[in-house]
């Protein structure tokens, strides 16, 4: 099962990436997970990344590629893949393409997650994440059992350094900005799915597991 989870900041990839992963068996590649822990890391790639993450603005596209086409080439893959944030720019996509034949892969969904513009300021500014676990939740929408503790290792909850309301209104109109090419890009090629995003996190599960159980089947 190879698929791209797509979808403007704070639409629900990465929480409906968890819930995917667990139950499809496949491997997870985020690649704002993968820039955050090169900055934790202090790795090369964290240094290369940093001063776009902070400001909001995308990482170029070389250095974004190049962890992707990596981390594919890695043997879990095999079994397919779930791409969460990757591409966000039509030549990203492209150059997935190239690297997809090359590997003699096909995509087989883009599951955008649709939700409102005005509903994602207060998601990703009420959103807390596990730095150990990567459990992410939300203040009101999707607290944990205890307060301000993670679920599934009892982690202090922090907040990302973009969530910051300033940043994140950057981010909001950088990503708007490239979402209609790559949407355009994906629906032209007959594999983008619109996923109703502004539904209960169950719900929103749901309706992406029954057009997955459709690939099994
Ligand atoms: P990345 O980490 O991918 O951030 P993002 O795209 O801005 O998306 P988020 O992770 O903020 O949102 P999400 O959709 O995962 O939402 P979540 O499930 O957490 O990228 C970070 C940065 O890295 C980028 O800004 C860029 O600099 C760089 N980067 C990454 N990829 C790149 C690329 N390809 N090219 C260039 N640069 C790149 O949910 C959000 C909150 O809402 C949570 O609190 C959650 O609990 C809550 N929530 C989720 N679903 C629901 C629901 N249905 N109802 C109510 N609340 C919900
Ligand atoms: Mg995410």
């Amino acid at each position: 099962m190879n698929l791209i989870l797509m979808g403007l900041p704070g639409a629900g990839k990465g929480t409906q990436a968890e819930r995917i992963v667990e139950k499809y068996e496949i491997p997870h590649i985020s690649t704002g997970d993968m820039f955050r822990a090169a900055i934790k890391g202090e790795t090369e790639l964290g240094l290369k990344a940093k001063s776009f993450m902070d400001a909001g603005e995308l990482v170029p596209d070389e250095v974004t590629i190049g962890i992707v086409r990596d981390r594919l080439a890695k043997d879990d893959c095999k079994k397919g893949f779930l791409l969460d944030g990757f591409p966000r720019t039509v030549a990203q996509a492209e150059a997935l393409e190239e690297l997809l034949a090359s590997l003699d892969r096909k995509l087989d969904y883009v599951l955008n997650v649709d939700v409102p513009e005005q509903l994602l300021m207060d998601r990703l500014t009420g959103r807390r994440v596990s730095p150990t676990s990567g459990r992410t939740y939300h203040v009101i929408f999707n607290p944990p059992k205890v307060e301000g503790k993670c679920d599934v290792d009892g982690s202090d909850l922090i907040q990302r350094d973009d969530d910051k309301p300033e940043t994140v209104k950057k981010r909001l109109e950088v990503n708007q900005k490239q979402a209609k090419p790559l949407f355009d890009f994906y629906s032209e090629k007959g594999y983008l799915r619109n996923i109703k995003g502004d539904q209960d996190i169950d719900k929103v599960f749901d309706d992406i597991d029954q057009l997955l159980k459709g690939l099994r089947a």
